[in-house]
């Protein structure tokens, strides 16, 4: 996929300079200067020769065929370049010239225009406005950074050239290699998804990177993902989180949602490992490039000094690792060398005497016990020991290790040899315990997300002609709020359990309601115009007999007239009152660009303000509905605390899945909310007792 991209025979510099101080002459010299072994032909109309190699006028000219072509022309001419590339059968581009859409409506609609001339001619294109691609394989460097990254196994993309250039300054400075290493620019037709997939297929990439400000095609992207993170981790950077778009819902839902939900979502569901800053992003990638991943959450430390073991096992703690007891037979081969003042529990400290033959040893022994999954060496300078000779035993232990290990020497100057060697040799180094932790913790994680056994999905009977003949009746009358029964009608047809309700206009149809569906009812306000009805004081629950029910009745339509004058009230809703129930929350929203969105949280009128929510992306499989249940704050409420009983997370479970399945069913559903919807006692279900729905054509 791509193959003439990253490993093309013959590459064309179109807009190639003598001028050394422009773009056009760095991507030349880029190309010629690291031995790439293709062929390279510099156009440019004006000139007969550059870097001592013949130049040509323009594409059609060059003898031989082209597999790649790199473009650093002026925006405007780039068009034509591009209906060159056609003529000469060229069908990899990339535009490496700004002046597009970044720069406003005018670039815009020049971008547009291009990437339908490509399109026609079946032409494959990355950027514009990119710093380039580079290829370690291939000795491939079409770009204009300052610099080859050295060859190793991440395969690294990102939205931002300038980052780009940034990280590959902060790689030849770590040691740190690439396989590939792709600019996206503006994404105009090759974007992060497909260039994932090339990478899954690249031999030489073990670890996928990437910075991204926004993605392209949501489900098509979390479908690449997900097959892609079957074989290779994936550990992407999103920036730009914001929450402008809340603020434009109506719904509770819609109100907690933020793009970056979306995001979390979606990386959750498709096995990508989120990095929360660069910093993470690095210290991952350089354990998953390097060392292989944890069969277990075992973790042993091992440490010349108590403090940074103590911070290594705090971080341990707020990890999903475990600081795995040794077990006695472990804990007796150790004591056999080391002092009585070590200590043999985890972390093993070794204490600050210990020289380079107490750490080999001990290390050794670790290595061979198998429910240490994980090991994490600490060392901070001391005059008994040399932090390089160490370095060196842990190089030669870890050859025939088949476990995690990572390391993190403390301090700078008489530990930037050690660190030199850790790293030449693949075992990776970090500054800190913490970001060791935190770099096991993903690797963990993503080992988890490797062996689940695969997702499954529900589909369930529903009444869609019900569902088509509601919304086309409220379409027709111009509205896009669904009323209170009308919302009761779609998800009755979704197979919800709903609470016996009837609409009363008068005290006397209110208690004959009652009666019929027998006390304690709970009476609403039945009004389009009443959006959230306890506030107003539209609602009043609990009411035993028929003198709290005329009361009821009363105060609820004399509170809307009075706060809000002009709702229409058709009158009040008499309804079942449902017992034990907890209050959750159950919503859709939709997100521009991972489209429908389920939310779980407590619900309730505080929804809102406890903000303990969790979203996923629909279709949701069963695994996915229990992990957004489980990861609400809150789930051990669910689970029953102090002598409770459980509340029915299977009923939970089935009106996410039902919900899921109305999101992608009708995508003119672009807002839901069942709030609260109460779940009874395990083994007895659940009931929507207030709905929301907001449709669009
Ligand atoms: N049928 C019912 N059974 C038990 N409690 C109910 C019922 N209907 C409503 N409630 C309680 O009243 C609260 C408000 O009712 P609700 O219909 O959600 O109105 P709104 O959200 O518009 O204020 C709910 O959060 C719940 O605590
Ligand atoms: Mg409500």
């Amino acid at each position: 996929m791509l193959q003439h991209f990253f490993n093309p025979s013959s590459v064309a510099v179109v807009g190639a300079s003598q001028n050394p101080a422009k773009i056009g002459y760095e991507i030349l010299n880029n190309t010629f200067r690291y031995n790439y072994g293709g062929a390279v032909y510099p156009i440019n109309p004006r000139a007969q020769e550059i870097l001592g190699h013949k130049v040509y006028p323009d594409l059609v000219s060059v003898p031989s065929e082209i597999d790649l072509a790199i473009i650093a022309v002026p925006a405007a001419a780039v068009v034509d370049v591009i209906k060159q590339c056609g003529e000469k059968g060229v069908d990899s581009v990339v535009v490496i010239s700004a002046g597009f859409k970044e720069t406003g409506p005018e670039g815009a609609r020049l971008e547009e225009e291009l990437a339908m001339q490509a399109r026609e001619l079946g032409i494959r294109v990355v950027g514009p406005n990119c710093l380039g691609i580079i290829d370690t394989a291939s000795s491939l460097n079409a770009s204009f950074a300052a610099g080859m990254p050295l060859t190793g196994h991440i395969g690294f993309f990102s939205q931002s050239g300038a980052l780009c250039v940034a990280i590959l300054d902060w790689a030849l400075g770590e040691n740190v290699g690439f396989s590939r290493f792709v600019s996206l620019g503006n994404k105009m037709d090759i974007s992060e998804t497909e260039i994932m997939l090339s990478m899954a297929e690249d031999d030489n990439t073990r670890v996928i990177l990437g910075y991204l400000e926004s993605v392209e095609d949501g489900p098509r992207f979390m479908e690449a993902a997900r097959k892609v993170s079957e074989t290779k981790p994936i550990i992407i950077i999103k920036s730009g989180t914001t929450t402008a778009g809340a603020k434009a819902a109506s719904s509770h839902t819609g109100a907690l949602a933020g793009s970056d939900h979306a995001y979390r979502a979606a990386f959750k569901q498709s096995g990508i490992i989120r990095a929360e800053s660069m910093h993470s992003l690095f210290a991952y990638a350089m354990a998953f490039a390097a060392q292989p991943l944890p069969k277990g959450p075992g973790l042993a430390i091992i440490t010349n000094s108590g403090g940074p073991g103590i911070l290594a096992a705090d971080a341990c703690d707020r990890s999903s690792l475990h600081l795995t007891p040794i077990r006695k037979e472990t804990a007796d081969r150790l004591r056999a060398f080391l002092p009585p003042t070590a200590s043999v529990y985890n972390p093993i400290d070794i204490i600050g005497d210990a020289t380079q033959e107490r750490y080999e040893k001990t290390i050794e022994v670790v290595l061979s016990d198998d429910v240490l999954h994980a090991v994490l060496i600490l060392l901070t300078p001391t005059v008994a020991v040399s932090a390089e000779t160490v370095a060196r035993s842990i190089v030669r232990l870890a050859k025939n290790a088949n476990k995690p290990i990572i390391t993190a020497f403390m301090g700078e100057k008489s530990i930037r040899g050690a660190r030199k060697i850790l790293q030449d040799h693949a075992i990776p180094s970090y500054d800190y315990p913490e970001d060791a932790i935190s770099a096991l913790d993903a690797m963990l994680s993503y080992r988890r997300w490797r062996e689940k056994p695969p997702m499954q999905y529900r589909q369930y009977e529903v009444d869609t002609r019900k569902v088509r003949q509601v919304f086309a009746s409220v379409i027709k009358q111009r509205r896009h709020d669904l009323i209170e029964s009308e919302a009761r009608e779609i998800l009755r047809a979704y197979g919800f359990r709903l609470p016996e309700s009837r609409i009363a206009r008068t005290t006397k149809e209110a208690v004959r309601a009652a009666t019929e569906i027998g006390y304690p009812v709970v009476l609403k306000i039945a009004s389009p115009d009443v959006l959230h009805k306890s506030d107003m004081g539209g609602v009043r629950v609990g009411l035993e007999d028929e003198a709290m029910v005329e009361e009821a009745f009363f105060e609820i339509t004399s509170n809307i007239q009075l706060r809000q004058p002009e709702a229409h009230i058709l009158g009040v809703m008499v309804q079942e009152m449902i017992l034990q129930g907890r209050e959750v929350i159950v919503g859709i929203t939709r997100d521009m660009q991972f489209g429908p969105m389920i939310m779980f949280g407590l619900g309730g009128i505080y929804v809102e303000v406890l903000k303990d929510v969790a979203f996923r992306i629909a279709p949701l499989s069963v695994e996915s509905a229990d992990a957004m249940i489980r990861e609400i704050q809150s789930f051990p409420l669910l689970r029953g605390v102090r002598g409770e009983a459980p509340a029915d997370i299977e009923g939970i479970r089935d009106a996410l899945l039902r919900l899921s399945q109305m999101a992608v069913d009708f995508p003119e559903v672009i807002e839901a909310d069942v709030n609260p919807l109460l779940v009874c006692p395990e083994g007895q279900g659940a009931v929507a007792v207030d709905a929301r729905i907001t449709i669009q054509e």
